[in-house]
């Protein structure tokens, strides 16, 4: 994605209840992992209910450049002929990652411990955020890499030749940059560590066992240490997608808020490293059955059933947090209809995402009339109980995904229609947003 498609106004209006079943796709963050574990693998991996999104499909470009055979074989359904670990080639242009912090910053990782030299780029979101924090503990390993000031893309990356491995400590609570470390250390001899406090998905490290890698996890006094053994050869596997629970969050919301709904949304991930939102949404007395527990694809996974609530407002914990990076932004939509004031802390991270996700909720909250207060690391939402939001704006979605599907969201249950000037940066995360929804009822149209 290249950032400069023609934006694509959308509307929300409040209309009647919402019903039927959400298939939402399969989640973004396996998808990655599967594409990237598959190309560095020996043999043909095959991977089911692969999200199709364009991130995704930016990373099976990226694979293909570094040598990796990658074909789609029917929807959702993709073959990957590894090249094994180390055995990337150089690429002979550019990696543009579009809209992908994931997708980049995983990559490097990846080749970063092999004497090759890749020059990274991305849309005009991407090219912003911060790639030091990757960087910088890839060159313990031995690589180098220039960028622009501040760490930005583009930026060329040179593997290390000779790598060693490395026991590092992750300032920020990141499973991209704990990603990133791990899959270097895939190519460096000996045992490569990385130490994280909170903890983050750890789709990685599932997956890595499952590819075969020799990989514990040892608590320790600085937290939790994943420490990889280097070197490993990793299988081909057929890998099955579950779907993303950030994807099911936006359903999951738009019921919550739309009087009289009752939706279904089935085998939605509930890994613990991810299912921070539905925590929340219970506490504020969401009414969400979760049936049928099972598990699909080496991750926990239930039904969901969601009926209309009246929500109250709570203080999330900050330790939380980490487990629903993503769905603040929807969080804080929801939040606009509780009676009383939801409080978000320790939510810094939000400002480095796809766009300052504090920034563009509040300006935008603000302007469909709901009093918020931020502050560096918060975001704080006044409700205005059920059906008191006035909507009747316009919000930016500035590249932004989950900026796009939040508004939407909260345009369905607000007095007036809100819009968004663009939702084409949805494709990157759910192409079917749009036709899914209106699947239930929901009142989302173009212009
Ligand atoms: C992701 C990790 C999170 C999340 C992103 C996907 C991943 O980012 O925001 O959408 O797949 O590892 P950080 O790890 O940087 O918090």
């Amino acid at each position: 994605m290249s950032g400069h498609a023609t934006p694509v106004p959308m509307t929300a209006r409040r209309g009647g209840p919402l019903s039927g079943t959400a298939e939402v796709p399969g989640d973004k963050s396996i998808s990655h992992r599967a594409l990237i574990l598959g190309a560095l693998s020996v043999g043909e991996t095959r991977i089911t209910g692969l999200l199709e999104g364009q991130d995704v499909l930016d990373t099976a470009k990226a694979m293909q450049a570094f040598g990796a055979g990658v074909e789609r074989l029917g929807p959702g359904e993709w073959r990957v002929h590894g090249v094994g670990v180390g055995g990337f080639a150089e690429p002979d242009r550019v990696i543009d990652c579009g809209n992908s912090g994931t997708g980049v910053r995983l990559i490097m990782g990846a080749m970063a411990t092999t004497p090759i030299t890749a020059t990274f780029t991305g849309d005009a979101s991407l090219v912003k955020r911060p790639m030091g924090r990757v960087t910088e503990p890839l060159s313990l390993f031995g690589a180098r890499a220039w960028g622009r000031q501040g760490g930005r893309l583009p930026m060329t990356v040179v593997g290390a030749a000779e790598p060693v491995p490395v026991r590092y400590a992750l300032p920020v609570a990141s499973a991209q940059v704990k990603s990133a470390v791990l899959l270097a250390g895939l190519n460096a001899p000996g045992e490569t560590v990385v130490i994280e406090r909170e903890p983050t998905r750890d789709h990685s490290e599932r997956m890595l066992r499952g590819f075969g890698a020799a990989l514990r996890i040892e608590e320790t006094p600085e937290g939790r240490a994943i420490v990889l053994a280097g070197q490993p050869e990793l299988v081909a596997q057929s890998v099955a997608v579950p779907r993303d629970p950030s994807s099911a969050a936006f359903p999951v919301c738009a019921a919550l808020i739309v009087e009289g709904s009752d939706i279904l949304v089935p085998g939605v991930s509930q890994n613990p490293t991810r299912n921070g939102l539905y925590t929340t949404l219970v506490e504020m007395g969401a009414a969400i059955d979760f049936l049928n527990p099972r598990e699909e694809g080496g991750e926990p996974v239930a039904d969901l059933r969601v009926r209309a609530s009246a929500l109250r407002g709570i203080e999330v914990p900050p330790e939380r947090a980490a487990s629903m990076i993503d769905e603040f932004p929807v969080l804080s939509a929801v939040a606009a209809f509780a009676e009383g004031t939801t409080v978000m802390r320790g939510v810094r991270e939000l400002r480095v995402k796809e766009s300052d996700r504090i920034d563009a909720m509040a300006r935008g909250l603000e302007a469909c009339g709901v009093r918020v207060e931020e502050a560096e690391d918060m975001l704080v939402v006044h409700g205005l109980g059920p059906g008191g939001v006035p909507g009747g704006a316009t919000a930016r979605t500035r590249l932004d995904h989950r900026i796009a599907m939040s508004f939407l969201v909260l345009g369905l249950a607000a007095q007036a229609p809100v819009g968004i000037d663009d939702g084409a940066p949805i494709a990157t995360s759910f192409p079917s947003f749009e036709e899914l929804m209106r699947g239930l009822g929901a009142g989302i149209a173009r212009g």
